[in-house]
């Protein structure tokens, strides 16, 4: 047992890890973003590589130097994102969709910068549906590959975070969920984060808090033991 036994549990297995937070551009100079850091993938990144993954990084909008040995392809909107996502996810044993993607973008992209009317009050922006890029990579996903979702949830009149989590997971239909409980500012940009990861079996794992790094590394005891086992 102890950390010298998963030291490269990931050996020769391909993961492919979306992160940070897409934009959707209004005009040339504007768009509709998120908090998103992008700090938790790439603790998913360097921990998977670390572990003897073959890791590649699709980055929507973060700056963050790429994490040793780990290809990053950067992106910047939900389309680009889902092209890079489903190109490097043909052939992967593991696609963890961290990315923060946006439900919606503006129905058009102004080729100018937007003028204000002094005297009149703002139109209102058209929204569109952007794809949901876990859906599909479900859809079309091959024997043995394992997709694992991201949740930030609040809880709320309705229901728990974990309730809500539970009804994500179903709908999304991926194998694996992380859930991240984001009431009350302790995710967002920071070090520490604290998750559960949910299974479709109903399996849960409780992820305590802590350093990034040490939450991905418990993310990734769970997805390994969820791999299909390889002799060669
Ligand atoms: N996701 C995606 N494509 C989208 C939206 C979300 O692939 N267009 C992925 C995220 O990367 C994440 C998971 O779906 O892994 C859950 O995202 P979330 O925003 O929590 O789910 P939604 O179905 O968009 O639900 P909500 O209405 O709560 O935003
Ligand atoms: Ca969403």
């Amino acid at each position: 047992g102890g950390a010298s036994a998963l030291a490269h549990d990931l050996t020769g297995r391909r993961v492919v890890i979306s992160a940070g937070g897409t934009r959707e551009p209004l005009d040339p100079v504007r768009y509709l973003g998120n908090r998103s850091s992008g700090k938790q993938g790439w603790a998913l990144a360097r921990v998977a590589a670390a572990r003897g993954a073959e890791v590649v990084l699709v980055a929507a909008n973060v700056e963050l130097p790429a994490p040793f040995g780990v290809r990053v392809v950067h992106v910047g909107t939900a389309e680009e994102l889902r092209a890079a996502v489903h190109a490097e996810a043909t052939d992967a044993d593991v696609v963890v969709m961290s990315a923060a993607v946006a439900d919606f973008r503006p129905a058009s992209v102004a080729e100018a910068k937007m003028k204000k009317d002094s005297a009149a009050e703002p139109d209102s922006v058209p929204l569109v549906r952007n794809p949901d890029i876990l859906a599909e990579l479900v859809a079309k996903r091959s024997p043995g590959q394992l997709v694992v979702g991201f949740a930030a949830e609040t809880g709320d009149a309705d229901a728990d975070v974990l309730t809500h989590a539970r009804a994500k997971l179903a709908r999304k239909g991926c194998d694996l969920l992380v859930v991240n409980d984001v009431s009350g500012d302790l995710v967002f940009g920071q070090a520490d984060n604290a998750v559960v990861v949910l299974a479709a079996d109903g399996e849960s794992t409780e992820i305590p808090r802590g350093p990034k790094d040490g939450v991905a590394a418990g993310i990734w005891t769970v997805v390994a033991s969820r791999l299909t086992p390889r002799y060669s």
